[in-house]
């Protein structure tokens, strides 16, 4: 017996007052003529509802498709190679939808019920159906699912690891998933009495390259991701995972932790720079050096910058500007530059300030005085695009509003409740919280504008 449209929309629709005033069933014989009439009246709601999805997902701009975490935008091999599983995946699936739907709304228009039909007709017999066609059907399943599994294993075994005959010319780092930020570690770039090359949240590649990723994490589960070069795979304890990606071409990448972490996971970003051979070893060697150091009666080296004014965006604001939008890697190509009007004395209270702050107990400046691991490394800080995770945009403003209200920021970030170390210990961040009540109990770190505009400073002179 059929279902019927108009039970159907009667439900969706029309209010219980109009069902129980008008006979209602859910089966029973109903013209097509009658449903029609039905459906016009009802287009407008229907066609609203069927809409929805164009304004409340933003689809209507087509970015899905171009944006900075599109899937659909690839720029290397490992990218490209799980889009085309989803392609085949999509056509084989998307062939059998139409041919199903097709002969289910052929029979159901065919043997529709009719005006004049007899309702008390005998149901015909009932047979056992026709074995060649229900073979076939199994035959044509197995067909599609192998010419599914195929290029599906391909693909698995090419993603798993560096192919064989580019081993040799591949590039290794670490990435350690911490709640909510990433470390990434470059065990080819050893510091003098130090170890390997260590920073935060933007990780430069070699461009044209294969770069194996070594997945790591120190506390929870996270899944390490860049839409457009690769992923995802997931950075979990005691495991060792890995994957590999290579970017074609230079360029500036947004990444996402994939796996949900704790209460600050869907801010846990990080980007990808990648750069051609001459630019990377470039970056390299500077990296591998100590913090820059303005001396405190250094001239001023070019003509003032106008200062910035902050107003406090409060929670959720946007991170970005347009113009970083539109141009991520040329901003950070500008980033490396020394900031034009820099001032000497303004940086040097902020040094000072890092340390009475007690900034340098979780971060580390190497040749200043911070030597902190909790928090990412801070050495050329000035010269990342992003702060706070990949979250914002590294400027002036979004610096400051980070340092004096990092909790509209990131929500539970260790900075502002304080990091447990073990034994039941805590690192004191800004706050002492009341475990009782989650309120705050009291303070340990308050920065007020001046301070803040001081330290913004000194932070963005370590290029
Ligand atoms: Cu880390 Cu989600």
């Amino acid at each position: 017996m059929p279902l019927h449209f108009r039970t159907l929309s009667r439900f969706i629709f029309d209010s219980p007052a109009d069902l129980t005033n008008r006979p209602y069933c859910l089966f029973g014989p109903m013209t097509f003529k009658s449903h029609f009439s039905q459906l016009k009246r009802r287009a407008l709601p229907c066609a609203i509802v069927a809409s929805l999805p164009l304004f409340l997902g933003g689809w209507g701009n087509w970015n899905w498709l171009t944006g900075h975490q599109s899937t659909f935008d690839t720029k290397g091999p490992v990218a490209a190679s799980q889009l085309d599983v989803f392609y085949v995946t999509l056509w084989v699936t998307g062939i059998t939808f139409a041919l199903v739907a097709g002969v289910l709304a052929y029979a159901t228009l065919k043997y529709r019920a009719r005006e004049g039909d007899d309702l008390k007709a005998v149901v015909p017999h009932q047979g056992h159906g026709n074995p060649l066609i229900e073979l076939s059907l199994i035959g044509l399943s197995t067909v599609a699912l192998v010419f599914i599994a195929v290029p599906t294993m391909k693909a698995i075994w090419y993603t798993y690891d560096v192919p064989a005959d580019q081993k040799d010319i591949a590039y290794e780092v670490n990435a350690i998933g911490l709640q909510w930020w990433f470390k990434f570690e470059y065990p080819a770039e050893q510091i003098e009495d130090e170890g390997a090359l260590v920073i935060a949240n933007e990780l430069v590649i070699p461009a044209g390259r294969p770069v194996r990723v070594n997945l790591r994490t120190s506390d929870v589960i996270h899944s390490f991701w860049v839409p457009k070069l690769a992923g995802k795979v997931d950075m979990i304890p005691n495991r060792g995972n890995h994957l590999w990606l290579q970017a074609d071409e230079p360029g500036y990448f947004w990444g996402q932790c994939a796996e949900f972490c704790g209460e600050s996971h869907s801010v846990m970003k990080f980007r990808v720079i990648a750069l051609n051979e001459t630019d990377f070893a470039a970056w390299v060697a500077h990296q591998k050096g100590a913090a820059r150091t303005v001396a405190a009666d250094a001239p001023i080296i070019s003509e003032a910058a106008a200062p910035y004014t902050f107003v406090n965006p409060g929670r959720n604001a946007p991170g970005y500007t347009a113009d970083f939008d539109a141009d991520p890697f040329g901003n950070w190509r500008k980033q490396q530059n020394i900031d034009a009007g820099e001032s000497p004395a303004l940086i040097a209270q902020g040094r000072q300030l890092f340390q009475e702050k007690n900034c340098v107990t979780c971060h580390a400046v190497r040749g200043h005085e911070g030597m902190g691991v909790t928090g990412p490394s801070l050495t050329h800080i000035g010269s990342r695009t992003t702060i706070a995770a990949g979250l914002l945009e590294n400027s002036k403003e979004n610096l400051h509003r980070w340092i004096v209200h990092p909790e509209e920021v990131k929500p539970g970030n260790k900075m502002y409740v304080g990091v447990a170390t073990g034994g039941g210990s805590v690192m004191a961040g800004y706050v002492n919280i009341d475990r009782a009540t989650g309120k705050v109990a009291s303070h340990n770190i308050k920065i007020d504008d001046p301070e803040a505009r001081a330290l913004v400073a000194y932070l963005h002179s370590l290029k």
